[in-house]
């Protein structure tokens, strides 16, 4: 048997103790928004499709699973390129069993939407986490198509979903700002007749409206009163199926990243970034906390613009994050709140009501483990204040993970710089998105193990 300090992805509980200079270039992942709907409309395309740099993480695992049990041919070559043969819209089959889509919040909700305009039933479940969520956000609109609904209370999986023969397109305004929710609409819209259009009045990543352009869908987006986005689809399309390269993840960029502005001396690169202005919020507030970050060798590959992140070790001052930029940041806040305890001054987050209902509720997670390292914080209504010092915090503590991934790698970066070592409960969790984060980042001159 290998020891935890060989093996360290492998173990469940894993201590980060103070690291040395971090120095290197690293690629991340593959986008796991981006990876999720490769798989989706790669099964609904006319013809074959490849995915190229596809996340094998647990959550889009747990996708391809669905699209070759709702009738898809998902295969992965020899060569780690993804190869999909797609059943056409409309064409995916009722599945045997019940879908079990782990910790993948997007993965259910979006293959809801899929299957609520099919004329078969899907049962959904999910891990612990995912079944507390809340699901409700996206039946009601699909049952304002025609799809039928049968879950537990509190509209939590698992779930039927009673999909619908005759599906009816709708106008619908998101009344939270979701990705998810607009993509589930869009989705079921997909096999529809007539236009289904999404309203949101703050803009959440696009993926999906990229993607379906890219597969040859007939997606208008225009920007209506007030400044709000109408997405318009035209259903029954053909997709037609094509080559994609999945950039590497922002959110899972955002550990290196953050790991080597707090740990003295280092100087990193992340290649391949997805750089969609949509996902790049924490780059931005990073920048405004004064941290030296440089985009370079912009390009776009495939449809979304990426880069590569040159970073050095950097000292950061409280700032004030507006809650307009949420949506562009939603995932990185548990890490935005690690990096805030490190700077000079107070960081106000606002408007961070939508973490509550995350892998888990991360305001709370957040805000107990800050303060068992010993970091002064409050949580103001949907606000959270993190009151630097300038200096490494205390650390020392041991943070319950509650099968959320970016609560481990979070607190995982903060005990590479605090004072005394961070422990996690739960490593495992760190596979939903990020397989591979302990090597890597021990790649680097972290010594997590
Ligand atoms: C995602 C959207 C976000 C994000 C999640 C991925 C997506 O969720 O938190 O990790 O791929 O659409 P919400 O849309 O619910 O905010």
């Amino acid at each position: 048997m290998q020891s935890s300090s060989q093996s360290p992805d492998r173990s469940k509980v894993l201590t980060s103790t103070m690291a040395q200079a971090l120095s290197g270039n690293v690629k991340v992942p593959g986008d796991k928004s981006v990876s999720h709907r490769s798989l989706m409309f790669g099964a609904l395309a006319v013809g074959r499709s490849t995915v190229e740099g596809l996340l094998e993480g647990e959550d889009v695992l747990r996708t391809a699973e669905a699209m070759r049990r709702l009738g898809a041919e998902v295969t992965r070559r020899e060569d780690g390129v993804w190869e999909l043969f797609g059943r056409g819209v409309g064409g995916l089959a009722e599945p045997e069993d019940v879908l079990d889509m782990g910790n993948a919040g997007t993965g259910a909700r979006l293959l809801m939407g899929l299957v609520a305009s099919h004329p078969f039933t899907t049962i959904f479940t999910g891990d612990a986490s995912l079944r507390s969520r809340p699901m409700k956000r996206v039946s009601e609109p699909l049952s304002r198509m025609g799809a039928g609904f049968v879950g537990r209370s509190g509209g939590r999986l698992p779930m039927a979903v009673i999909g619908t023969g005759s599906p009816l397109p709708i106008t619908y305004e998101l009344p939270v700002p979701s990705a998810q929710v607009k993509s589930a609409v869009l989705l079921a819209g997909l096999n529809t007749p007539g236009i289904t259009t999404v309203i949101e009045k703050e803009a959440t990543r696009d993926h999906t409206e990229l993607m379906l352009k890219g597969f040859g869908a007939d997606l208008i987006v225009e920007t209506i009163e007030g400044g709000a986005k109408a997405i318009s689809l035209k259903g029954q399309p053909e997709l037609k199926g094509r080559a994609i390269k999945v950039p590497a993840d922002p959110s899972s960029a955002a550990f290196p990243v953050v790991a080597a502005l707090l740990v003295p001396g280092s100087v990193i690169t992340v290649i391949g970034v997805c750089t969609n202005p949509l996902r790049c919020g924490l780059f931005l507030s990073l920048q405004e906390m004064g941290a030296d970050i440089r985009l370079v060798n912009a390009r776009d590959d495939a449809g979304e613009p990426v880069a590569d992140l040159e970073v050095r070790f950097s000292a950061l001052k409280g700032v004030d994050i507006p809650a307009e930029r949420a949506p562009s940041m939603i995932d990185e806040y548990p890490v935005l709140a690690v990096a805030a305890a490190f700077a000079q001054g107070t960081t106000r987050m606002r408007g961070l009501s939508e973490l509550r209902v995350k892998e888990s509720d991360r305001l709370a997670a957040v805000a107990r483990g800050l303060e068992a390292c010993d970091v002064k914080l409050e949580i103001e209504g949907d606000d959270l204040i993190v009151h630097g010092t300038g200096k490494a915090p205390k650390g020392g503590a041991t943070i319950a993970v509650n099968l959320d991934h970016r609560i481990a790698m979070s607190f995982l970066v903060m005990g590479m710089a605090s004072q005394e070592p961070v422990t996690v409960d739960d490593g495992t969790a760190m596979d939903t998105s990020f397989p591979g984060f302990a090597r890597l980042m021990n790649g680097l001159g972290a010594k997590i193990g």
